[in-house]
């Protein structure tokens, strides 16, 4: 832990809270940093957050409770819990994609107990883990979780812009006409949306969310956006009349999710994570750099984990764009 001695030295306290001057072994610099800052790269929570969990005692470095804003912390050598949980800098940083069932709230915890995603993937053995982004509790489908702090909030950042396609079954009859105005971009309560990339498809296309087939008075559109507002889909569907009564996100910044069952997580593959590093795959190129099944990649580290029926295989980008 990095504090400032009375005559200004940068020094180290070690567990048992002798401080020694931090300059004569080994370079301090850049393995230091506030230790606030350590746990929201780390994924923890927000920098405020952070500071929250600190302020509340949560926090420990080297077995002593860090309630001090300004504490700094030795990345390499101090050991930092939250909780009584270690965590760790993104060195060997977690990357993991669930399927997500319905009636789950995308949450690491929920004060009424109420099903949550955290039951869902293995926090235990990755501290630190938390999803990127949010479905809502009745929406299926590709979330993603990592420990990289610095990855997600790029992924998340309006000015990033990556693409989520999703599939909607919806009430009533709709035209590929009828999606116009998603097309031009929909005026909604909280702002003008982004043109979205839409159409119809088929029953084949849609099994996530009409897995008996098509009913009659419904349909079912294939909605690709990059912004991330709250119910976005929902309501620009129900803008347009056509309230949502089945929504799946089958595609993240161009990871799809194939080999894993619903329920189930897996790591994302060397390529997955490299594709989301350098700002995920639009729509267009996504046929031909298309992200190979982990079943096939033998560089890949994958873990599977449950076993509730398999993916849909097909409706995948290559069919989707090229036919
Ligand atoms: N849009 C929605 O309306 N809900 C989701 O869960 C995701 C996108």
């Amino acid at each position: 832990m990095m504090r400032t001695n009375e005559v200004g030295e940068t020094c180290t306290a070690s567990a048992t809270g002798a401080t020694t001057p931090a300059g004569d072994a080994q370079p301090v610099y850049p393995h230091t940093m506030r230790l606030q800052r350590f746990l929201a790269r780390a994924g923890v929570a927000s920098r405020r957050g952070s500071e929250d969990l600190m302020t509340a005692g949560r926090v420990t470095v080297n077995g002593l409770v860090a309630t001090e804003l300004g504490t700094k912390v030795d990345v390499d050598r101090d050991h930092i819990e939250v909780d009584g949980i270690p965590v760790k800098l993104n060195q060997g940083a977690v990357y993991l994609m669930l399927y997500k069932p319905t009636g789950y709230l995308t949450t690491m915890s929920d004060p009424q107990e109420r099903p949550c995603v955290a039951d869902l993937v293995p926090r235990d053995r990755f501290p630190g883990l938390f999803p990127v982004g949010r479905l809502d509790r009745d929406t299926t489908g590709l979330l993603l979780f990592t420990t990289d702090g610095d990855l997600s909030q790029d992924l998340l950042h309006p000015s990033k812009h990556v693409y989520k396609t999703y599939q909607a079954l919806v009430d009533g009859h709709l035209t590929d006409r009828d999606l116009e105005p998603l097309r031009r971009g929909i005026e909604l309560d909280d702002g003008l949306c982004q043109p979205a990339i839409c159409r119809i498809i088929n029953a084949r296309e849609a099994e996530a969310v009409a897995p008996q087939g098509i009913k009659h008075g419904t349909t079912a559109v294939e909605v690709i956006i990059r912004e991330g507002r709250k119910n976005q889909v929902k309501r620009m569907l129900s803008k347009i009349h056509h309230p949502v009564i089945r929504l799946h996100r089958c595609n993240f910044a161009g990871l799809e999710l194939e080999g894993v069952a619903k329920g189930s997580w897996r790591e994302l593959t060397d390529r997955e994570v490299q594709i989301l590093k350098s700002g995920g795959i639009p729509p267009k190129q996504a046929s031909s750099k298309r992200v190979a099944a982990p079943a096939t990649n033998t560089a890949s580290r994958t873990r599977h984990h449950g076993s509730h029926g398999s993916a849909p295989k097909r409706n995948t980008y290559r069919e989707r764009y090229t036919g």
